[in-house]
């Protein structure tokens, strides 16, 4: 997508109900280029995890089929990445993302200063600094999980991008790592980074190790301590505190949104998309229903064809759709069907109505009524759209 006007207020990101209020000095903040506290929380309520190789742009459209509210992030992008990579590329998304944030993965605060101007440029709504991944990659590069241990740089970093853009500055951090897991660790790195400006922290709520744990497993092995993210949010009642780790449902979102100020899903939003389908419902109390699931893929069609004519893989824009079905009768028979035949060279739109018809979740009595091939592709003003159609249907 072509770079926006600079000016493009980061209110954008914000979408009120008709019943929902912003404080009178929300213009006054925006001046300031800070997102109002109330505004952010708001929008921040649910979100979906930056997730590399999972929340790329083609899965967020998808996500915004089914929810037109929860806050969606790009993977972690590196600064190297952008200042010596394709940030045209790497940068690129569709209006119909918004809100969205972009995270950044670094540790020097002009680089990062440099690439939040560059998001503030192509319009992102945010910009998410990862002080969480606990890869090898970023332990070498020095950023990472690894910065908790230097939060003066993590509040230099942060101060950098404020300086740089009128956007507001998240941090996405853990609990920990190795042995600087103390309750007081964690209080000074938020202490430190707070009075640099950050006012909204995701919490994943686990420390992490650093040698021994592949990041896979340090998603699973250090144990969820969820009190912690408690007890930060009731120390810091003037910061809007994000949970995240092993929350699986929408109750239990609304069962941690008594605690803290908002809630950030990751690996299930992948396995079963659409378990958000009545997000927008009951997190954020829309009136719109959401569409059905073969609604849904009625409305991805069109923006597969989009992007099959403009060169993408199909593999690339089954990846979000393999879990639609996720708990239905045939879902198995979908996945596998997907997962064994949009690889090929050949593969084309025709793969996933085969998989809709030939699998057992044709069961559902709405498949029928499409005929894939009929449904044009989008141009890009109609991609836009998209997501205002979301809700009229009712299943
Ligand atoms: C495949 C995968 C890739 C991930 N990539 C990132 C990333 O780029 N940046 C980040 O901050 N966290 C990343 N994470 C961690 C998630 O953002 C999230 O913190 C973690 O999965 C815990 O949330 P969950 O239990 O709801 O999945 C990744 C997780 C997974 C499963």
């Amino acid at each position: 997508m072509v770079p926006v006007d600079a000016h493009r207020s980061p209110t954008q990101s914000v979408r009120l109900a008709p019943n929902e209020k912003v404080c009178s000095q929300h213009n006054e903040c925006h001046a300031k280029g800070r997102l109002h506290l109330e505004a952010a929380r708001l929008t921040h309520r649910l979100s979906i995890a930056p997730m590399m190789e999972r929340t790329d742009r083609h899965f967020r459209y998808f996500l915004r089929l089914i929810t037109r509210r929860v806050q969606l992030y790009t993977e972690m992008i590196t600064t190297s990445a952008l200042l010596h990579g394709e940030p045209a590329r790497l940068l690129a998304y569709n209006e119909a993302e918004h809100p969205i944030g972009v995270q950044l993965g670094g540790s020097d605060p002009a680089e990062l200063a440099h690439c939040a101007r560059l998001a503030h440029q192509y319009g992102y709504d945010e910009v998410n600094f990862n002080v969480g991944c606990p890869s090898h990659r970023v332990q070498t590069g020095r950023f990472g999980v690894c910065l908790m241990g230097e939060p003066e740089l993590v509040a230099d970093c942060v101060i950098a991008m404020q300086e740089a853009v009128a956007l507001p500055v998240t941090v996405k951090t853990r609990l920990g790592f190795d042995d600087r897991d103390s309750y007081a660790d964690l209080t000074r790195f938020i202490d430190a980074v707070a009075q640099a400006g950050c006012t909204t922290f995701i919490l994943h709520a686990r420390k992490a190790w650093l040698q021994g744990l592949s990041p896979k497993k340090n998603r699973n092995i250090p144990p969820l301590r969820y009190d912690v993210v408690h007890n930060i949010k009731e120390d810091f009642p003037h910061l809007t505190i994000i949970i995240n780790g092993g929350i699986t449902s929408l109750e239990q979102v609304k069962e941690q949104l008594k605690r803290v100020d908002g809630v950030m899903i990751g690996r299930i939003a992948c396995h079963d998309p659409y378990m958000l389908a009545n997000a927008d419902r009951q997190i954020y109390s829309d009136k719109l229903r959401a569409l059905s699931r073969f609604d849904v893929l009625k409305h991805y069609i069109p923006y597969v064809k989009r992007q099959l004519i403009d060169g993408v893989g199909l593999s690339l824009l089954t990846r979000p759709i393999l879990g639609l079905f996720q708990g239905q009768p045939g879902a198995g028979d979908w996945r596998r069907y997907l997962s064994e035949n949009a690889h090929r060279a050949s593969a084309g739109l025709e793969v996933i109505e085969q998989a809709a018809t030939q699998t057992k979740v044709r069961a559902d009595r709405t498949v029928m009524r499409y005929k894939f091939s009929d449904l044009r592709p989008l141009n890009n003003d109609s991609i836009q759209s998209v997501p205002r159609l979301c809700g009229i249907r009712g299943n």
